[in-house]
């Protein structure tokens, strides 16, 4: 039975890190309000909010180069790439032909996944079905976000723009055969997509008429359409009932429990929903994986660039039993247990 393994990954964030005493120069917050809710310390922002080539596929691409490099492979060996972004270059076309015209990929395929904070759960699910089928043996999956473009730091936004932070993670999953290897032992993926207007970005929906509006009667659009939109509580009570439910599925689906975990690695979201989880599954602080302090919610980057820290700091070794899940707009939410 062909395995799926996690031969290298890697992480990249823009250089500038913005601090939340320099969001307070922005908006009516503070350092205080903001560690107390949500654990965050600092967020990399691209230098310039209008930016047009420290983009989401250019820190995919530096996310990319040293997940390769860690594989031992090139641009040439990956047959396949599953990207998740909500924050996209382009409207369309999606990121993952950035991506592989950046790399100098063949002409392979490029998939975008488009479920914000569990797109690469659902990326990494993808990944693992097209290699245990032998569809394909070496995939670049990715996550990678720029947020910063695209918040509102008026005072009107200051729920939502403390929160986000730019960054990508990348993973290269190949086939192995031998019986030694890791392997991803179980995926699920939900949505109950009724929720869909307690986190979302309206604008450029085809829902909501933007083209037209913009340019005919921009005085008419709101900051709500054009910025993201949280009902922050809402998401916060279903995400901590949501986040155990897909543990124990993707746990009691490998046969495995809680106490055979090695390493827990939470979307990073919010360090009280960590905590509140981390408390409720009954796992010891050491078996859990928060860098939220430093990066923010990266959504789609953030487990891959939590992982690719696990493993740099020695937190994850080979042979270790983790679990990654996630939760967020959609509703969306899974996981995915793997032996790295
Ligand atoms: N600084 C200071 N005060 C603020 C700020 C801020 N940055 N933001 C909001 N406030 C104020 C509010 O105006 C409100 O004031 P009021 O009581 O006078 O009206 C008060 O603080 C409390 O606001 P709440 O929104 O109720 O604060 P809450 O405790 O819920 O924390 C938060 C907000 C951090 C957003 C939390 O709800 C949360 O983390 N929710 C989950 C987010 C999440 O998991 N998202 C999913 C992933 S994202 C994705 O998928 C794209």
């Amino acid at each position: 039975m062909t395995k799926s393994i996690i031969k290298g990954i890697g992480h990249y964030v823009p250089e500038n890190i913005v601090a939340n005493d320099d969001l307070s120069k922005l908006m009516t917050t503070s350092d205080e309000w903001i560690t107390e809710r949500t654990g965050i310390k600092e967020r990399h922002h691209r230098k310039n909010r209008n930016d047009s080539e420290e983009t989401t596929a250019f820190l995919a691409f530096k996310a990319s180069e040293k997940a390769l490099k860690m594989a031992g492979l090139s641009a040439k060996d990956i047959d396949y790439i599953v990207f998740a972004t909500l924050s996209p270059d382009y409207f369309f076309p999606g990121c993952g032909v950035l991506l592989q015209e950046m790399l100098g990929c063949n002409t392979i395929g490029a998939l975008d996944v488009r479920n914000q904070c569990s797109g690469f759960v659902y990326a990494m699910g993808v990944a693992n079905a097209f290699i245990k089928s032998n569809t394909y043996k070496n995939i670049l999956v990715v996550g990678a976000e720029v947020h910063s473009f695209g918040l509102d730091f008026s005072d009107a936004g200051r729920g939502v723009s403390v929160i986000f932070g730019d960054g990508a993670g990348a993973v290269i999953l190949s086939a192995s055969e031998d019986e030694n290897a890791g392997d991803i032992l179980s995926t699920n993926m939900h949505s109950e997509g009724k929720f869909a207007d307690e986190l979302c970005t309206k604008f450029p929906g085809s829902k909501f008429g933007w083209s037209d509006r913009m340019r005919l009667e921009p005085e008419n659009v709101t900051d709500a359409e054009i910025y993201p939109v949280m009902n922050g509580n809402f998401v916060f009570k279903h995400a901590v009932t949501r986040f155990p439910e897909t543990m124990m599925e993707a746990l009691n689906a490998a046969g495995k429990t809680v106490e055979d975990l090695d390493m827990f690695i939470p979307h990073q979201a919010n360090l009280r929903i960590a905590q509140f989880v981390q408390q409720k599954m009954g796992l010891s602080e050491d078996k859990v994986f928060n860098n939220i302090q430093k990066y923010g919610n990266t959504t789609a980057a953030s487990i891959p660039i939590a992982l690719s820290e696990a493993i740099e700091q020695g937190k994850v070794k080979r042979g270790d039993l983790v679990l990654i899940s996630a939760f967020g707009s959609g509703f969306t939410w899974g996981s995915v247990l793997f032996e790295f």
